[in-house]
């Protein structure tokens, strides 16, 4: 009652009030605009699907907070001391981009706000900037293409020519493909990082990939910037002579049909298809397409996850911060992508890989499962858990 009546006299996003016993405020850092726009409302999609599907029992209201967060460190550190200090949410969930996430890391742990990661990447952040505030949903960079490198060289590929954006996620996820593959015995011939956000012409690059010698390459791009290098990779002629790897993100279902043809044949690695066979998965996909007509992307499934490990940790009594954090922690569950922990070491999540083709299907392009590779938990890289402390 107390916040129509400050909403009806427009006082309320400048006096936040505290949240009732049983309402929970949530803030949701997305880009909503940029490069990545489409991957912030995929996960917005997967996120309130979650809290209708799981929530509406607990008792809790979920009072959600959006922020766009574009693609700019420095307006999403704002974007996030503003959910903090003025908005006093009790847990935050999102961000997208390494970059960010780096950038907003200190805040959020210094705050002592649980954060529970929807996207980015960033080893760091489950590494050596590890905090018990921060909890991963979705994948770390090295995660996710780690397990390319062994498999590629267990397919007969010798020489690799890497690209990828200039900045963290880019330059990490390169090399956590370059590790295991140099570790089997493979040869990195050639790497280039593009400006993030800024290359419109990848041409000079495809043709040093052209002269490099190698029998393959490998990428990550997403977004726009994956849906232009898939289409130029193609118009250049190289698809039929230098095959096409990469880490998932690049043929995303999210974009992968306004690629085209030119995704087909294209064989990359992520934690999440749509064409997983198991009966989680099965109704995920017919409830995120009865919500919004089209198939869910991995981007879906973080905000779906990330909104299921908070009402789970509601459903344990969790409703400040500090609770939450520490429940958000042990959240364990068999969800669309299989059976899901997170690491105590880390907080970063543990879950199968899968190495998919694109291929035509009925409705367009889809996604053809051609391994499953076992759950790993990331290697510590650094981090040594802070205590909370109050
Ligand atoms: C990242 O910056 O961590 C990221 C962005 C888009 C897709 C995957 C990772």
């Amino acid at each position: 009652m107390k916040r129509a009546i400050l909403a009806a006299l427009g006082l309320a996003t400048s006096l936040a009030l505290p949240a009732a016993a049983d309402d929970l405020k949530v803030g949701l850092l997305l880009p909503f605009s940029g490069v990545y726009a489409a991957l912030g409302n995929d996960i917005e999609a997967g996120f309130t699907l979650a809290l209708d599907e799981f929530g509406s029992d607990t008792g809790v209201t979920f009072d959600v907070v959006r922020e766009d967060t574009e693609v700019k460190p420095p307006v999403a550190l704002g974007k996030a001391k503003k959910l903090i200090l003025q908005d006093k949410v009790d847990v935050m969930a999102g961000i997208v981009s390494s970059g960010v996430l780096g950038a907003v890391r200190d805040m959020v742990h210094g705050a002592g706000v649980p954060l529970i990661v929807a996207n980015a990447g960033n080893d760091d952040a489950t590494g050596a900037s590890c905090s018990p505030f921060i909890t991963r949903m979705s994948f770390s960079n090295g995660q996710v293409n780690r397990p390319m490198g062994t498999w590629m060289y267990d397919q007969g590929i010798r020489k690799v020519f890497t690209l990828a954006p200039d900045y963290a996620a880019g330059r990490q996820m390169i090399d956590g493909f370059t590790q295991t593959f140099t570790a089997a015995g493979g040869e990195v011939v050639g790497q280039e990082f593009t400006p993030f956000q800024k290359t419109q012409d990848f041409g000079p690059y495809l043709a040093q990939a052209k002269a490099s010698g190698a029998d393959a390459v490998y990428v990550f791009y997403a977004g726009g910037e994956a849906i232009s290098f898939v289409k130029q990779y193609d118009s250049f002629g190289l698809k039929a002579e230098l095959p096409l790897y990469g880490s998932g993100f690049l043929t995303s279902p999210l974009y992968v049909n306004a690629e085209g043809p030119s995704a087909e044949g294209v064989i990359t690695a992520l934690h999440y298809v749509p064409t997983i066979d198991n009966p989680a998965n099965a109704a995920f996909v017919a409830a995120f397409k009865a919500k919004t007509g089209r198939v869910p992307s991995e981007f879906a499934v973080h905000g779906y996850d990330a909104g299921r490990a908070l009402v789970t940790a509601v459903q344990t009594g969790a409703r400040d911060r500090e609770t939450l954090a520490a429940a958000l922690r042990k959240v364990s569950f068999d969800g669309p992508r299989g059976a899901l922990s997170i690491d105590p070491a880390t907080n970063n999540i543990v879950q199968p890989i899968y190495v998919y083709e694109t291929v035509a299907g009925d409705d367009g392009l889809t996604q053809k499962v051609l391994a499953q590779l076992p759950a790993e938990a990331d290697p510590v890289n650094g981090c040594a858990m802070p205590a909370v402390s109050n």
